[in-house]
């Protein structure tokens, strides 16, 4: 089985193997199985009252996607068909959980590509099915919140709200206002002895005009021929330049100053490289080593000149720059009494430490996921759910996929 789960167990905060045999076994507990297929993972995780992670597995699909630059839906699809069985019993496996003892299947209805989405929603529609258990349909936006509370009670945190949430990925980049509503007590038909839990409102003040964040990553690694996604790689590689070389000059906004605008900045990247034609023989030698699966930043920075690496931490520097000077104006705005960022770009080390920064300046508190939480995971999603599934929702066998689901 082809199943990347090593980033999900590597810093994901699961549970010890002592503690979660005694939440496995013990009869009060709501043990959530959360299955996550609307892009190009495919994910399965056994979460305990919301809270704790007994397993979450992550089968990433980024190999095959790779020598496109992009995710191709169809391929998404297949592969997701290939792996979603292996990626639940693992989930289970290493859950040390039954399936026959899970309370409840949380699916991913939306937003995400429609054919992916499906194979997830259709094996937990069956599961549900077959076991009579409810299923919890979540919105995968919705997910991404809950990655930044998991993070939180991990480490003993608790967000305030109202708060700002930034999410922020290779499809999205839009910022909330988060409200929480008052604590949901258990059904009586959900049983006694769960925690409650808060449902969550959601008003969405401002999002991407055009690219998210995320796809201008890809996208300017893919001109400087740095391999797919550009993310992690334009993130390690940048802390060797100077992100002070290239000026990009400030994003200017009409309208809604809470919206973003990511495709001047990628244009600008564009025309950079194409009136400076030095920078091509690395671009063409880099390409070559991507072609031997040299893909580390390790292997690409000594084919990275000097001044590509400047373009690189000045691309950053500007991104980073803008993500934290919207979502703080915005916090200031609401005055909001903290602020998460998700998504897979969260992952960011520069993003992270800038934050900090602001938000210490700001006397606000600023919430990540872990690093493994900040990308596609059904943990999020089984998280999202326990509210629901307090509150008593279940859907039934119509339950469709929606690919432009909003949250709010
Ligand atoms: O949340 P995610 O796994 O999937 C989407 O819903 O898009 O996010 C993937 C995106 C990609 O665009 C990737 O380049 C970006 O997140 N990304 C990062 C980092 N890690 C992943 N961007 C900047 N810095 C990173 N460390
Ligand atoms: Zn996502």
């Amino acid at each position: 089985m082809d199943t990347n789960d090593t980033k999900a167990r590597d810093s994901a905060p699961v549970l010890s193997a002592e503690k979660a045999a005694g939440r496995a076994a013990g009869s009060a507990a709501a043990r959530i199985l959360g299955i996550e297929s609307s892009c190009d993972e495919t994910a399965a995780a056994i979460v305990v009252d919301g809270r704790e992670i007994l397993s979450s597995v992550v089968a990433s699909q980024v190999d095959i996607h790779r020598r496109y630059g992009g995710v191709v839906p169809e391929l998404a699809s297949r592969e997701h068909l290939r792996q979603i069985v292996p990626v639940v019993r693992e989930a289970l496996v290493q859950a040390g959980v039954a399936l026959t003892d899970v309370s409840a299947i949380a699916v991913t209805r939306g937003p995400g590509l429609v054919g992916s989405l499906l194979v997830g929603m259709t094996y937990g529609k069956v599961l549900a099915m077959a076991l009579g258990k409810p299923l919890i349909p979540v919105n995968h936006l919705e997910g991404h919140v809950h990655a930044v509370l998991l993070e939180a009670h991990a480490a003993g945190r608790e967000p305030r709200f109202p708060a700002i949430c930034l999410i922020v990925s290779g499809g999205h980049t839009i910022l909330y206002r988060v409200m929480a509503e008052p604590s949901v007590a258990p059904m009586e038909s959900r049983g006694d002895g769960h925690p409650p839990a808060h449902a969550f409102r959601y008003a969405r003040i401002g999002g991407t005009r055009d690219d998210a964040a995320g796809e201008a990553y890809d996208k300017v690694a893919k001109m400087l021929a740095l391999g797919y996604p550009g993310g992690p790689i334009i993130d390690q590689l940048a802390e060797f330049g100077d992100p002070t070389r290239v000026a990009f000059g400030e994003t200017k906004i009409r309208g809604n100053a809470h919206d973003f605008s990511f495709s001047g900045i990628k244009t600008a990247v564009f025309y950079y490289l194409r009136k400076r034609a030095e920078f091509q023989p690395e671009i063409a030698t880099r390409g070559e080593a991507l072609g031997r699966g040299e893909k580390s930043a390790k292997a690409l920075r000594p084919l990275c000149s000097p001044a590509t690496l400047d373009l690189i931490a000045s691309f950053q520097r500007a991104v980073v720059g803008d993500l934290v000077k919207r979502t703080m104006a915005a916090a200031e705005e609401f005055k909001s009494r903290a602020v998460l960022v998700s998504g897979g770009v969260a992952a960011n080390r520069e993003l992270r430490e800038k934050f900090e920064e602001a938000a210490n300046r700001a006397r606000i508190e600023v919430y990540f996921p872990s690093r493994a939480l900040s990308t596609d995971n059904a943990a999020m999603i089984a998280a999202a759910a326990y509210p629901r599934f307090l509150a008593g929702e279940s859907a039934d066998a119509m339950l469709n996929a929606e690919a432009n689901l909003p949250l709010a």
